[in-house]
């Protein structure tokens, strides 16, 4: 690791966590945390709209620019296409022309992105500080070592992973080397049928409450088919009987934004807006989608929107950008936050206008900034799986 020189009392160490907040600290071995290397402008600069045009203007179609939903505005108003993480993959998968590949969102879309274009293109994140927390929450070796629990309780051969796209791509490999799928939030219930049609079992990983709320709420299962398995306990906190009384087993996984709404805040909204819809993501609880009247995918939250009557009101469940956009783009309904408290997504929220400027400008300059790779063994694998997603019925 590289430190930097912090002014701070004789004796107090910064933590690395604090260092890679304040993009002064680099780490290789981890997906977040290496800061932007030369001038990036300043958010203040009045110029950035017109030089993000300009380098798109001289880039032309050499350039192709992804934005994710929770992107912020001034970033996604620069987006060729926008998308959640299932059509952004596909869209990447269609574009084999374009040079340079710009993804507005964070690392492991742009890792499915380099997975699924030629070695000649080259993707590119424009702040390498945007990872996931949820998909630093299962490591390659955690899921190795979970794989030889299973196998030790004799349910491995039974076993089919379904990994979540917000996963790295050393997982999305170990899903193709075990015969598994990748799913996004729009597919996982075809996933996971797909899986049953397999397996006798899934294990489903990271987001346990993605995969709880699959199983249990869109295939029928009920609570007690699923085990969670905790990476932080001796053989995952589960006995050889549990597994194989399992017919999911969840990885005890979960997204840092939509984990932090609660049912008392659904039934607060219900309270504080009569007749009001309630609208979240299956990465909430299984608590809070049961509080909820409608769950879905983010590219479901906003065609739901799309098709709502005028003067209707949703509280919804979803990263913040997304819901402001929403509002803004329905004057003629009552659009609000489900929580209280502020939550975006901070990580989606590093990509900004003066890091789509600085790696748009560093493209024209002839320098490539930022490129996502993924070593080929691992990416053979996970494309397996990926084009697996792809092709599910
Ligand atoms: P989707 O784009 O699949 O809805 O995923 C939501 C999410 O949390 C992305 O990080
Ligand atoms: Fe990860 Fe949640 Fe942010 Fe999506 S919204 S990138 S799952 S932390």
């Amino acid at each position: 690791m590289t430190t930097v020189d912090l002014d701070l009392p004789a004796g107090v160490e910064p933590t690395p966590l604090a260092l890679l907040l304040l993009g002064r600290q680099r780490d290789p071995d981890s997906e977040r945390g290496v800061d932007c290397p030369g001038d990036l402008p300043p958010a203040s600069d009045p110029t950035l709209v017109a030089r993000a045009r300009a380098a798109k203007a001289a880039l032309g179609d050499r350039l192709f620019v992804l934005g994710h939903h929770y992107q912020r505005d001034e970033v996604i108003e620069f987006a060729d296409v926008t998308g959640d993480s299932f059509k952004l993959a596909q869209q990447a998968a269609a574009r084999p022309d374009a040079e340079f590949i710009v993804f507005c969102g964070v690392h492991f879309m742009a890792e499915s992105a380099d997975i699924l274009t030629g070695p000649e293109q080259a993707v590119i994140l424009p702040d390498l500080g945007a990872g996931c927390s949820m998909a630093d929450m299962a490591t390659f070796d955690q899921v190795e070592e979970c794989w030889a629990v299973l196998s030790d309780a004799g349910v491995a051969d039974a076993t089919v992973p379904v990994s979540y796209m917000n996963s790295s791509a050393a997982i999305k490999g170990f899903t193709g080397r075990h015969g598994g799928t990748i799913c996004t939030s729009s597919n996982a219930k075809r996933a996971m049928e797909w899986a049953f049609g397999k397996g006798e079992k899934v294990l489903f990983l990271p987001d346990q409450h993605l995969g709880r709320n699959t199983a249990v709420r869109e295939l029928g299962l009920t609570l007690d088919d699923c085990v969670v398995y905790n990476p932080h306990r001796p053989k995952g906190g589960l006995t050889p009987e549990q597994l194989q009384a399992a017919t999911v087993i969840l990885w005890k996984g979960h997204c840092s934004v939509h984990g932090r709404f609660t049912a008392e805040s659904v039934a607060d909204v219900r309270a504080r807006i009569p007749g009001v819809n309630v609208l979240v993501h299956p990465e909430c609880t299984y608590e809070v989608a049961m509080a909820a009247d409608l769950v879905g995918s983010t590219d479901f939250i906003i065609r739901t929107l799309d098709a709502a009557p005028a003067g209707s009101s949703w509280a919804i469940g979803t990263e913040l950008n997304l819901v402001k956009r929403l509002a803004k783009l329905h004057p003629d309904k009552t659009v609000v936050f489900l929580e209280k408290t502020v939550c975006f997504c901070a990580t989606m929220n590093r990509i900004d206008l003066p890091h789509l400027v600085w790696s748009l400008e560093q493209l024209v300059a002839g320098n490539v900034p930022n490129r996502i790779t993924v070593e080929p063994e691992t990416a053979r694998y996970a494309r397996q799986a990926l084009d697996q997603m792809l092709a599910l019925p």
